[in-house]
C-alpha cells in the first residue's frame, strides 16, 4: 500500500479549502471509474488490470525465458513511454552492482547463437531514445561479439528516434547473425505502422500489441514493459498483480483514498501558486521511477497554460546541488519524497578506537539510520524554509509494493488531470517539435 503523510503539508494548506475541494475530488475519480471524462476512451489501462490477461502474461514469461537463455543482450528501442518504465522497474528491482554478462564469445556459442550463460538475465540496454550516433555508434560496439535480441517498441511506428535506430540496428543484425529476423522482437499497434509493415516483410520472431486504449505512458504494464521487464529477470507477476490490488482498492469511491488526497493536495497547492513539483528519492535505484512519474504528469497535466512542472532529484547527492535552491530560491516549489518503509541494506557503520574522523557517534548505526535522519531533516528543513512538502511511503522495493505505486500514480494523474480541466491522456504539444524537425529534414 502506498500511504501518504501530509504533516509537513498542513502548514500551508487551508482546510476548508480542501474540504470543499473534496465533492470535485469525488467527481473527478468517479470520472475515472464510469468512464465519463474526457479520453476516457483512453482508460485500457484499468481495464487489463480489472481483468487480467494470463495467457498474455504467461506468453511474456515463456518469451523472457527464451531471451535469458539465448541472449547476452536484449537491445530495447523506444522513447517515451515506450521505455521509461521498462528501464524505471529494472533499475529499481535489479541488485547493485549486478555484473554485466560476459559475452557468449565462445566460438560454439556464437555458431549456434545461444548465450554461454543461461542462468544469468541478459543485460537490458535502450537505445532509440535520443538522436545521438555517438552513443549508437558506442552500443553496437559495445555489442561486438555477443548474442543479442532487439525488442522495437513503438505504438505509433513512425516515432523518429526510435525508427531510425532501429534502421541502423537492424542493418548492423544483419551483418552479424544469420538468424536477425528471428533476434528480433516487435511492441506495436495491432495493425497499423511501420513495424507492422516490416514485420509482413520479414517476418520477425515475435509481435506483441500495444492496446489501442492504453497510451504510451501508461502502457508499463502492457508487453511494452513486462517483456523488458521479465527478461531482466524480474517476477511480473507480482508486479502486475501488485498493480492490480491497487487498482480493486480504488474502485469504490471513497474519496479519502491516499491517491486522490496527493491528487487533491497538489490540485489546491498549484491554485496557491506553487506551481513545480520536485520528486525527491533517496535510494538510487528509485531515480528511474522519478523520471517515469516526470513524464507520467508532465505529459498528462502540462497543457492549456496549467499543471505543476515535475521535477526528479535523489538527495542526498542533489542535496549538494540544487539544496540550496530548495532552501532559500523563489517559494513556488512543493516537494513530494518517495519512501519505501523497509530497505535491506545490512551496512552498519563500524567503531573504531582512535575515532581521529570523528564518526564514533554514529558507529554501531545503520547506513539506513543515516538515510532516515537525512530524510526526516530535509523534510523539516524544506518545510521551515518554505517549501510544502508531504511523503509518499511504500513497502518496499519488491515487485509487488513497486505494481502498486505505478498504479498509484497512474490513477492520481487521471484524477488531477480532471481537477485541472484537461484530458490527462493526449499529449497534442508534443507534436510541435516533430512538425518543426521535420520540415528541416525535408519530410
Ligand atoms: O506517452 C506517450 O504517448 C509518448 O511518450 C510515447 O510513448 C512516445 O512518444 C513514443 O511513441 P511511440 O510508442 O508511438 O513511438
Amino acid at each position: 500500500m502506498v500511504r501518504l503523510d501530509d504533516t509537513h503539508l498542513r502548514p500551508f494548506l487551508d482546510d476548508d479549502a480542501l474540504a470543499a475541494l473534496r465533492p470535485r475530488v469525488a467527481d473527478a475519480h468517479e470520472a475515472v471509474l464510469q468512464k465519463t471524462g474526457a479520453g476516457s476512451d483512453m482508460l485500457g489501462w484499468r481495464d487489463l488490470l480489472l481483468d487480467p490477461d494470463d495467457a498474455l502474461l504467461e506468453d511474456i514469461e515463456s518469451t523472457a525465458a527464451r531471451l535469458r537463455r539465448d541472449a547476452d543482450v536484449l537491445l530495447c528501442l523506444g522513447i517515451g513511454g515506450s521505455y521509461l518504465g521498462a528501464r524505471a522497474v529494472i533499475d529499481a528491482l535489479t541488485p547493485y552492482g549486478t555484473s554485466r554478462r560476459p559475452s557468449s564469445s565462445a566460438p560454439d556459442a556464437a555458431a549456434d547463437g545461444a548465450s554461454a550463460h543461461p542462468d544469468q538475465p541478459p543485460e537490458i540496454r535502450f537505445a532509440g531514445h535520443h538522436t545521438s550516433g555517438a552513443y549508437l555508434r558506442r552500443l553496437l560496439n559495445d555489442l561486438e561479439g555477443k548474442s543479442v535480441f532487439v525488442n522495437v517498441i513503438s505504438k505509433s511506428g513512425t516515432t523518429l528516434e526510435t525508427a531510425l535506430a532501429f534502421r541502423v540496428v537492424r542493418a548492423w543484425m544483419q551483418d552479424r547473425f544469420d538468424d536477425a529476423n528471428d533476434r528480433i522482437l516487435i511492441t506495436t499497434d495491432s495493425d497499423q505502422g511501420a513495424l507492422n509493415a516490416l514485420h509482413r516483410a520479414h517476418g520477425f520472431y515475435k509481435k506483441y500489441v500495444i492496446p489501442d486504449d492504453v497510451g504510451g505512458r501508461f502502457s508499463v504494464l502492457t508487453p511494452v514493459g513486462l517483456l523488458p521487464i521479465a527478461a531482466a529477470g524480474i517476477d511480473i507477476q507480482s508486479l502486475f498483480y501488485g498493480a492490480a490490488s491497487a487498482c480493486d482498492a480504488l474502485t469504490d469511491a471513497d474519496p479519502d483514498h491516499d491517491a486522490l488526497r496527493y491528487a487533491a493536495r497538489r490540485a489546491l497547492l498549484l491554485d496557491d501558486g506553487y506551481d513545480v513539483e520536485t520528486l525527491a528519492v533517496f535510494e538510487p535505484k528509485l531515480k528511474g521511477i522519478g523520471q517515469w512519474w516526470q513524464q507520467l504528469f508532465g505529459e498528462s497535466e502540462g497543457k492549456e497554460g496549467t499543471g505543476l512542472f515535475p521535477s526528479v532529484v535523489q538527495y542526498t547527492t542533489d542535496l549538494h546541488s540544487l539544496g540550496q535552491y530548495m532552501q532559500e530560491g523563489q517559494r513556488t516549489l512543493i516537494e513530494t519524497f518517495l519512501m519505501p518503509e523497509r530497505t535491506p541494506d545490512g551496512l552498519d557503520v563500524p567503531k573504531t578506537d582512535d575515532d581521529v574522523d570523528g564518526l564514533n557517534y554514529v558507529a554501531g548505526r545503520s547506513m539506513d539510520d543515516v538515510t532516515d535522519a537525512a530524510y526526516s531533516g530535509t523534510a523539516q528543513a524544506h518545510a521551515d524554509g518554505g517549501v510544502p512538502n508531504m511523503t509518499l511511503q511504500f513497502d518496499e522495493i519488491a515487485p509487488g509494493p513497486i505494481g502498486e505505486l505505478l498504479y498509484f500514480f497512474e490513477h492520481a494523474v487521471a484524477v488531477s488531470g480532471y481537477l485541472l480541466d484537461v484530458n490527462p491522456f493526449n499529449q497534442p504539444g508534443v507534436e510541435a517539435y516533430k512538425r518543426e524537425m521535420y520540415e528541416r529534414l525535408g519530410r
